[in-house]
């Protein structure tokens, strides 16, 4: 198979090095790989990374690494995409060595995100341990988990045509969903092995090239705990617990130090490629998800009718 395998790590620029270690390693409960001359890489499993921060104004992801099977795999995926018209440079050896990985073509998609295509990355030379975690991180053969890219104005053949034709992702599923009158939100999902979707896309107004990362967790109530360290540090949070319909995670989405999201999930589908059907569904949630400020209004006028209440 010539096309992408697994999302295997992403890399965010930031402007905050040091709320971003509390948050990935406290809140989270990532574990700190190494530090690095302009920032430290964070682990989720065996892997030597996953996460690459560095320090930097963007604020937002600058770069997806997706590891492809092998060499001669690579060498296929590289033919086609310089035959389409796509640039591509064979990563130095001083950046293969900085990936930890045995070999590195870089591009740029349709929306100017960076993409490393990989072979061989490496694992840490210890286990993975989490401070905070009951259970691990949902990696293995479904990659380090999932993200959800800005279209930003690049229609949607476009962008298949990279993701789907040159890439190989097939796509899960489609949402859409009018939020409020003339706002529709229109999300595709793709999936490049069982993980539900390891991207996915949509036209939505946000500042950022990504509006959030998924990290899935093994045990349920490391969902709940998690939402509670955010709380109790006061982490800013986009979304209240809450379902999506296509991949039936159970998450909340808490806002990062830059500003973009991560989703904290536990119990996401798996996709059979051979029985798989292509949907297209007409709404985000099945149930939460609601923005935090609508909560926050909720609860007050909850506590004020109470008081009310009392009162009279
Ligand atoms: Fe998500």
């Amino acid at each position: 198979m010539a096309g992408v395998k697994e999302l295997a790590y992403v890399g965010y620029e930031v402007s905050d090095l040091a709320d971003w270690e509390h948050f990935g390693c406290t809140l989270l409960g990532m574990q700190l790989g190494e530090k690095l001359a302009n920032g430290f890489t964070l682990r989720t499993d065996e892997r030597a990374h996953r996460w690459i921060i560095t320090e930097g104004p963007a604020d937002d992801l600058v770069v997806s690494g997706y590891e492809v099977e092998s060499d001669e795999a690579l060498d296929t995926l590289v033919a086609a995409l310089t035959e389409a018209g796509v640039e591509v440079a064979e990563g130095d050896p001083d950046l293969v060595a900085a990936r930890k990985v045995e070999r590195l073509v870089s591009t740029v998609d349709p929306m100017g995100n960076r993409i490393e295509l990989v072979v061989g990355p490496q694992d840490a030379e210890t286990p993975f341990a989490s401070e905070a975690l009951l259970g691990g991180f949902v990696t293995g053969p479904g990659g380090a988990g999932h993200q959800v890219l800005l279209a930003k104005g690049v229609d949607r053949e476009t962008y298949m045509a990279f993701y789907e034709g040159l890439l190989g992702f097939r796509i899960s599923d489609i949402i859409i969903e009018e939020l409020a009158p003339g706002i529709v939100a229109d999300l595709i999902f793709l999936h490049c092995n069982p993980r539900h979707h390891s991207v996915a896309f949509g036209e939505m107004p946000h500042p950022k090239k990504t509006h959030h990362f998924m990290l899935e967790v093994t045990d349920i109530r490391d969902v709940g705990m998690a939402w509670d360290r955010c709380l109790k540090a006061g982490q800013p949070f986009e979304m209240t617990l809450g379902m999506h319909p296509n991949d039936n995670m159970f998450s909340f989405y808490v806002t990062t130090p830059s500003g973009f999201a991560v989703e904290y999930g536990w119990g996401g589908l798996l996709i059979d490629d051979d029985t798989w059907e292509v949907k297209t569904l007409d709404r985000l949630n099945n149930w939460g998800h609601h923005p935090m400020a609508a909560e926050i209004a909720w609860l007050n006028a909850a506590i004020a009718h109470e008081t009310n209440e009392g009162t009279n």
